[in-house]
């Protein structure tokens, strides 16, 4: 009898296993379904800018290698261990330069690897989820204007990496963020700052604190907290000019644009400085959009 209830226990617990490997599994983009896409460079450089890939993605300092080219292995500390984000340069071997357009969305949509792994978070794909497909191949498209750099990737320092990137696509699941949509009732700047803010630019990553699971909280979006890699605490994005953080909108696009060198103290520390100079690559219409939306949030 006691034996039988064992069984029974494993049989039960296999089962319930299976179904979650299996629903953790990774699917892969149709590259069929995929929308015909002229690619547009100049959009594609913008979107890299502002989606701050160098910014993980260069290489390590004392590697010798260019740093204005996103060849991979500077460490990137998170809550699950250190990784070293890989070269996206289009080097064949090393880099993404024999990938397809669905493997690049795959990537960056929706966590997935060639292989069908689930990448780990740390990679801001949820917030790329949430941008139109065809951005993200202009992002592609402008990958594979850059030299290609040939540099092998650098061993993850995560625990149980099996087990931790089975256990991200049951997460995964649960932290997908709808698409990001317009709101007919604001303008269209505002729109363009909202889709920059909320998709490329994944602000929210970081002034959105996340629940116990490590979801980012829609409801709390851009009240500040923890900081993702353990640098400190993030502020709030909310009511800036009200909290006379700013003067006006003017003055936060001054801010985004020109930041420590125009004397403004508040986006420096924990990351900031750096997002701050992607933000400035931008053209001053789009940095005053972001500006807008960023006023707008009460
Ligand atoms: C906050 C840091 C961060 C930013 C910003 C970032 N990445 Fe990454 N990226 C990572 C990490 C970490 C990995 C590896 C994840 C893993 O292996 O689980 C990664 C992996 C990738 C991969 C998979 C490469 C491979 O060989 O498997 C691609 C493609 C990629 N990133 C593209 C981009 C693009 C394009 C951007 C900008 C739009 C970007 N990343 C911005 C951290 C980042
Ligand atoms: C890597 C984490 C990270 C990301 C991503 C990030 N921020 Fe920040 N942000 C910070 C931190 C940390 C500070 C505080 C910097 C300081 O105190 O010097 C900050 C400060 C700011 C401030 C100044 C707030 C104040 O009170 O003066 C603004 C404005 C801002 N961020 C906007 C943005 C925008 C817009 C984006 C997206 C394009 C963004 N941030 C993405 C970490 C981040």
């Amino acid at each position: 009898m006691k034996k039988r209830f064992v069984g029974a226990t494993v049989f039960i617990g296999a089962v319930v296993a299976g179904g979650l490997l299996w629903a953790s599994s990774a699917q892969h983009v149709d590259g069929a379904s995929l929308p015909v896409h002229t690619a547009d460079l100049a959009n594609g450089e913008l979107l890299y800018h502002i989606g701050g890939c160098i910014s993980c993605h260069h290489p390590a300092k004392d590697s010798g290698a260019d740093m204005s080219l996103p060849s991979g292995g500077a460490p990137l500390v998170t809550p699950i261990g250190t990784l070293y984000p890989p070269n996206i340069t289009p080097d064949q071997a090393t880099g993404i330069g024999a990938w397809t357009d669905a493997n690049f969305v795959d990537a960056v949509q929706h966590g997935v690897s060639p292989t069908g792994q689930h990448y780990v978070p740390g990679f801001p794909y949820i917030s790329y989820g949430r941008m139109k497909v065809e951005d993200v191949l202009d992002i592609r498209a402008y990958l594979m204007t850059l030299p290609a750099v040939s540099s092998v990737r650098k061993e993850d320092e995560i625990p149980f990496p099996w087990v931790i990137r089975r256990g991200i696509g049951l997460w995964k699941k649960m932290a997908t963020m709808p698409p990001i949509e317009a709101d007919a009732s604001q303008s269209p700047s505002w729109n363009r700052g909202a889709y920059l803010v909320n998709g490329a630019g994944h602000c929210a990553e970081c002034h959105t604190p996340r629940n116990a699971l490590m979801m980012i909280k829609e409801a709390e979006a851009f009240d500040g907290g923890p900081h993702p890699e353990g640098r400190g605490q993030v502020p709030s994005l909310r009511d800036l000019i009200g909290r006379k953080k700013y003067k006006d909108v003017d003055d936060l696009a001054s801010a985004l644009t020109e930041g420590e060198e125009g004397f403004y103290d508040g986006l420096v520390k924990g990351g900031m400085a750096e997002v701050q100079q992607n933000v400035s690559k931008l053209p001053a219409a789009d940095i005053h959009a972001i500006a807008e939306y960023l006023g707008s949030l009460k």
